[in-house]
């Protein structure tokens, strides 16, 4: 039997990857969006709709980054709304153990899916930046190797929240007049580095038990804390080699805890670009990459590696040759991608050589060395690579999203869904009512 594919859609959000100024582009904010890209996923039989989060506007060189687009509405609204207009599909939100607590958070994602009847997913991811900090209560608040011990409490006592309602603790007995089997329902206690609470927990335990339980994060830490609590890691790992060696750490690291390789599912996050055939999606790709990368926003780009003003550059000349700033100091702030330049000395040479080999200006590189879409080619070019990574272990599915907002996913449900159907690896209808069955996943 062919391992079974899982899909979800990315609702679009604040990087580059979306092209707002897009003819065909919608809002990012009215709720007649978020309608039609979860219906599509719906009617495309996906496993769920998937919402990121920032909790603070990107500012580069002191001014906000307005390139992108800027500003998104409050998750669990949102996710609370789809519900309604929703049946089958799965609701998941990305939610911060950073600046949160737990008992509000419990309280959000039990109420969510008792609202959806069973459709909550919770993204789990820890942040990291002081910049988005400042916005809360304790202002920067936590170190960043303090994260994962506050995530691995946070989630630990939000599931002994889940769980301190048995399922059967409502009778509502009109004739007797009782409404509780029992009256110790809802008692907690949790007392360690991060939390000292104790009380009862008031929302009923919900459809699903706990809601679906995802996990974001790369480090070593981040990959151990998915291997013991997560039921679904969203990766950056896309590419078969890259994928199958991330696949093959998360899973093996799972025994440990006493789980099993169906416990985690490892969902990498892809964008595509379709074409009637090859030559046209590769044709296509090289335009969507030029949207993505404005002369504007190749210069803003640079400037986050180099860590310096390079308003004055010509985005179709060559690179600066002055080096990255490497001092503390931050240029561009509540950008996540930034944190992945480690070494932008190493990388600025590498760029550079790139840039002579092929003779490149700064938009023609930024446009090579920053995302390349994931799947390009025809709906059966794509389709066969979907199940391909899928069956070889890179993948257990994908996180798609797409750069329109919020047609940008009705091509894929359209040609591609119906081809994996065809090959009998993703489902024609859904099976079970909760996200934890589209996902096979126990309660
Ligand atoms: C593909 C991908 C998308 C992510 N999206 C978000 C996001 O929207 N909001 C957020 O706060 N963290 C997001 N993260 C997670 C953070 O990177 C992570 O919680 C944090 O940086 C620390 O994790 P790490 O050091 O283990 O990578 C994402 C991670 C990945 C891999």
């Amino acid at each position: 039997m062919p391992k079974q594919i899982h899909l979800a859609a990315h609702f679009p959000g604040v990087n580059n990857t979306t092209v707002w100024s897009d003819p065909r582009s919608g809002s990012h904010i009215e709720f007649s969006s978020f309608v039609k890209l979860a219906q599509t996923a719906e009617r495309a039989k996906f496993d769920f709709f998937f919402l990121a989060e920032g909790l603070r506007l990107r500012e580069q060189g002191g001014q906000i980054y307005d390139l992108d687009v800027v500003g998104r509405p409050d998750t669990f609204t949102v996710l609370s709304a789809l519900a309604a207009v929703t049946t089958h599909l799965g609701l998941a939100g990305t939610i911060n153990s950073t600046f949160n607590e737990p008992y509000e958070v419990a309280r959000q994602f039990a109420s969510l899916d008792h609202l959806s009847g069973g459709r909550a997913a919770w993204n789990v991811v820890t942040s990291w930046d002081a910049f988005t900090g400042e916005n809360f209560r304790r202002g920067g608040f936590l170190a960043e190797s303090d994260r994962y011990s506050r995530a691995t409490q946070f989630l630990a006592t939000a599931s002994s929240l889940f769980d301190s309602w048995p399922d059967d603790a409502i009778v509502a007995d009109k004739e007797n007049g009782t409404f509780l089997r029992d009256g110790s329902v809802g008692t907690f206690k949790h007392a360690d580095a991060h939390f000292d609470i104790s009380g009862r927990f008031n929302v009923p335990r919900s459809p699903q038990g706990r809601p679906v339980i995802l996990q974001a994060g790369d480090s070593d830490a981040g990959r151990e804390f998915a291997a013991a609590t997560a039921d679904a890691i969203f990766s950056r790992h896309g590419t078969l080699d890259e994928g199958r060696a991330f696949y093959a750490d998360v899973k093996r690291r799972l025994a440990a805890y006493g789980r099993t390789r169906e416990d985690l599912l490892v969902l990498p996050a892809a964008t595509f670009v379709l074409g009637d055939t090859d030559a046209d999606a590769a044709e296509k790709a090289a335009s969507v990459r030029r949207q993505q990368v404005s002369g504007a926003t190749a210069i803003k780009f640079l400037e986050q590696l180099w860590n310096r003003d390079l308003s004055s550059y010509d985005p179709d000349g060559p690179l600066p040759a002055i080096d990255p700033d490497v001092s503390d100091t931050s240029f561009s702030r509540g950008r996540a991608s930034v944190r992945l330049h480690r070494d932008p000395l190493a990388i600025a040479r590498d760029w550079r050589a790139k840039a002579e080999a092929g003779n490149l200006s700064i938009r023609e590189l930024i446009i090579e060395v920053t995302g390349r879409q994931t799947f390009i080619g025809s709906p059966a070019t794509i389709a066969a690579e979907i199940d391909n990574l899928v069956q070889q272990d890179a993948s257990d599915g994908f996180i798609l999203v797409p750069h329109v907002t919020p047609d940008g996913l009705d091509e894929f449900a359209d040609t591609v869904v119906p081809l994996l159907q065809e090959r009998g690896v993703f489902r024609t209808e859904y099976a079970g009512a909760t996200l934890r069955d589209h996902l096979g996943l126990a309660r």
